[in-house]
């Protein structure tokens, strides 16, 4: 049984352009929100405000949302690790955030300079501030099929996290495949360890080309709300081995074929994806966004 409807939530403009070697010009970032809202996305993550160092890519968080005109139709969330990160979110308006935890002791240390236990704490005062402000939070647990330093994360273990994040007053969680290790089997497992009234939400890079797979497995899990990138753009700068996040344009191919309602133009999206890559001098890595704009 599959559900009739999805949320597509779009994460090309953070995940994806965050692991660009070069930094696109901010008009051209500005240029690409509007684009996908244009498209059907609904929900669009915007950018991170994370430290800018940690991140020069997404440096230019501020003048970014200033240059987007925001569609009162479209949510707008934005990664915040901490409460400097969520002044930051407050300061522009931001109605949404996401915090991002993580499964593994060696990637909460290198992705946020915390340890496994210690990440809590900077989290706990930042969901409770946003709530208190009226922002709905979603978590991230990264790393939860597998880790390059550690390999094998244990599926209690994420679980675990992925719970406590949830605890702290979040209104998703999203499970990333941070470096897109998971095969369907291992899904379908994490997701029957979760209880059953859990909002959870699935993240997927390609990395082994599986991630359809697992978002076909996911939809008979019961989930309904997928995270892809745009032109299947992304990864992580933390991460060592992960690449391209789940194309939003594969994904929606997926769903046109099942039946299942999704919002998204697919021409209107592929285009946008192809004059992105023209942006980043490279061509999509997405299969779909190649088969529909071969000229
Ligand atoms: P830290 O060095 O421990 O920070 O970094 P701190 O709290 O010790 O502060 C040090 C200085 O940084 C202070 O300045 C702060 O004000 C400043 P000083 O007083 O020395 O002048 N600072 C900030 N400035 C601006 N914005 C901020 C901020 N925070 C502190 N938010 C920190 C800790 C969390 C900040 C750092 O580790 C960080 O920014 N990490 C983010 C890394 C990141 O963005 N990674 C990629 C996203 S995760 C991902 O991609 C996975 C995901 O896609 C899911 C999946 O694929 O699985 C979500
Ligand atoms: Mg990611």
């Amino acid at each position: 049984n599959l559900p009739d409807e999805v949320t597509i939530y779009e994460v090309g403009p953070r995940d994806g352009l965050q692991n660009e070697k070069t930094v696109v010009p901010v008009e051209v970032k500005a240029e690409f929100v509007t684009r996908l809202a244009a498209a059907g996305l609904k929900v669009i993550e915007t950018t991170s405000f994370v430290h800018p160092e940690w991140v020069p890519q997404l440096a230019d968080a501020e003048d970014l949302l200033k240059a987007v005109h925001r569609d009162n139709q479209v949510r707008y969330p934005v990664l915040v690790p901490n409460e400097r990160g969520l002044d930051r979110a407050l300061e522009l308006g931001c109605t949404e955030i996401a915090i991002f935890g993580s499964a593994t002791e060696t990637f909460a240390q290198r992705n946020l300079n915390r340890s496994l236990k210690t990440q809590f704490d900077m989290f706990a005062p930042v969901v409770r501030r946003a709530r208190e402000n009226g922002l709905r939070v979603r978590a991230y647990v990264s790393m939860c099929f597998g880790d390059p330093w550690e390999g094998p994360v244990p599926i209690a273990q994420v679980v675990d996290v992925g719970s406590r994040l949830l605890d702290l007053g979040c209104a998703e969680l999203s499970l990333g495949d941070t470096i897109g290790v998971a095969t369907a089997g291992h899904v379908g497992a994490l997701l029957d360890a979760f209880p059953r009234e859990r909002p959870l939400a699935v993240h997927f890079h390609d990395t082994y080309g599986q991630a359809l797979a697992n978002v076909v497995e996911a939809l008979r899990h019961g989930i309904t709300v997928i995270d892809a990138s745009a032109g299947g753009i992304g990864g992580c700068p933390y991460a060592k081995s992960a690449t391209g996040n789940l194309a939003t344009e594969d994904l929606v191919w997926l769903l046109d074929g099942l039946g299942i309602r999704h919002g998204v133009d697919l021409h209107a999206l592929a285009a946008t994806s192809h004059w992105l890559a023209g942006r980043l001098g490279r061509p999509s890595p997405s299969a779909v966004v190649r088969a529909l704009t071969k000229e």
